[in-house]
């Protein structure tokens, strides 16, 4: 076990590079199960949540060779239908093969996803979206058995009590594309990442209308493709980055920043007094005077990101006034809160909301991880810090962060890895 330890008070400066998008990598990798022939995968960043989908395309009998960023995928022999336990639990986006699987085999065996710390995490909309296209589900023993003579295209709503679902839609498009006939799914995802699938699997020869918009329409093909892709970059990293820059008072510039894909991130932020600029692919950030408090809600996108309120409460907790912070996708991801307390800010639950009390800076303090964004937000609140930081269970980080303390150094942070 490693923790990272930063000394923290004083602006960075340089360039750092975003790598390509974890969320998009996890389903188009998925996707590769649906065709027998050989696919390229470029930009795939390197990440304990990346090698687990890796290992479990082995694991149903995919060849996968890894050089740098660039994934080839062949298929040597019959795919197997089992996605299994130790794999799928140690990370949720997994059960995003349960529809590739059922499309291309006809049959798959999933384990459920266990919850986490943001929340329950429940998979019905999935299900009601294979469902919908004609599978037989079974739930026994903490696997979903899903089985069909022939997927057959359906008018599918998949909104759920928290508005869209990401890997639900992209469960049921990867289902849906190579079923009999037309399927319309209504109240789609429309994240930047499900427009990378959705791209993808058009570059594989699938018949897809809609993409980034709620309403999909898919008419389903016999077979498809191999394919050489490039993925986009990280959104919620660029956007880490720029809260960072924010919070350090850093001019840094931001590589394959996703200037587009921000828009409400740098909204909120031109509300609170930090100017977001970007020269087409490198973002830079320009912190005028004094900061103002905005109060922010997340929301599926286009909305603010989920994975950005953890990392935008700390840029808040050192800005004087009142914010108010509610995760309309998932109302307790607030674990962060008790964490950037040790480190002196002044936050407290009022219900489904989070109220922070700016104060003028944040001291140094040992914290412990615990999902990937707030440990995010940890360590950028221990950059901005006076003193040290230790951070422990680093490992959370690593699920969706490629190289963070190198990519840091770079920029002049003191950050060091050590043993625990
Ligand atoms: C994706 O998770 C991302 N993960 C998450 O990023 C991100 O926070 C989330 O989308 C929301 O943007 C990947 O793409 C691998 P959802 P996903 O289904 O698809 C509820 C990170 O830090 N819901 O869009 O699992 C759910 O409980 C991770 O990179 C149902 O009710 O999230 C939540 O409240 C964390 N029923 C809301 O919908 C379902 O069947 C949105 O969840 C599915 C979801």
């Amino acid at each position: 076990m490693e923790k990272l330890v930063i000394e923290g008070g004083f602006p960075l400066k340089g360039e750092v590079k975003v790598s390509g998008s974890k969320n998009a990598a996890l389903p188009i990798l998925a996707a590769m199960l649906l065709t027998d022939e050989p696919c390229v995968i470029r930009n795939v960043p390197k990440l304990r949540d990346t090698s687990t989908m890796l290992k479990l395309l082995r694991s149903l009998g995919k060849t996968v060779d890894v050089i740098d960023d660039k994934v080839t995928i062949l298929t040597k022999g019959e795919i197997n239908y089992i996605a299994d336990y130790k794999l799928v639990s140690t990370m949720r986006g997994s059960f995003c093969v349960l529809g590739p699987l059922l499309g291309k085999l006809k049959k798959a065996k999933v384990s459920l996803p266990g919850g986490c710390v943001i929340g329950v995490r429940p998979v019905d909309l999935h299900l009601k979206g294979i469902k919908a296209l004609g599978a037989k589900l079974e739930v026994d023993g903490g696997y979903v058995l899903a089985t069909t003579k022939g997927l057959k295209g359906a008018h599918i709503y998949l909104g759920g009590v928290f508005g869209s679902s990401v890997l639900a839609t992209a469960n049921v498009m990867m289902a849906a594309v190579l079923a009999e006939g037309e399927t319309i799914i209504e109240s789609a995802a429309c994240e930047p990442e499900i427009e990378d699938l959705t791209n993808c699997l058009i570059a594989m020869g699938a018949k897809i209308e809609g993409k980034g918009t709620p309403r999909i329409r898919i008419t389903g093909v016999k077979s498809l493709h191999g394919v050489s892709y490039e993925i986009i970059h990280d959104r919620i990293e660029a956007g880490t980055y720029i809260l960072l820059a924010a919070m350090t008072r850093s001019n840094i510039t931001i590589v394959n920043g996703c200037y587009q894909h921000l828009m409400a991130l740098t909204d909120v932020l031109e509300q609170a007094g930090v100017n977001v600029i970007s020269d087409g692919n490198n973002v830079k950030v320009k912190v005028k005077g004094g900061l103002q408090p905005v109060s922010v809600n997340t929301y599926p996108y286009p909305g603010f990101p989920t994975d950005l309120q953890a990392q935008f409460m700390a840029l808040m907790a050192v800005t004087p006034g009142v914010s108010i912070i509610t995760d309309k996708v998932y109302p307790d991801r607030f674990i962060h809160i008790a964490e950037l307390n040790r480190m002196g800010a002044n936050i407290r639950r009022e219900g489904m909301c989070s109220i922070v009390q700016g104060i003028p800076v944040l001291k140094g303090a040992p914290v412990m991880a615990s999902d990937l964004r707030a440990s995010a937000a940890l360590v950028i609140a221990g950059l901005a810090a006076k003193g040290k930081t230790e951070i422990h269970r680093i490992y959370h980080l690593e699920r969706g962060y490629e190289n963070l303390d190198q990519k840091l150094s770079m920029l002049g942070a003191k950050i060091r890895r050590e043993k625990e």
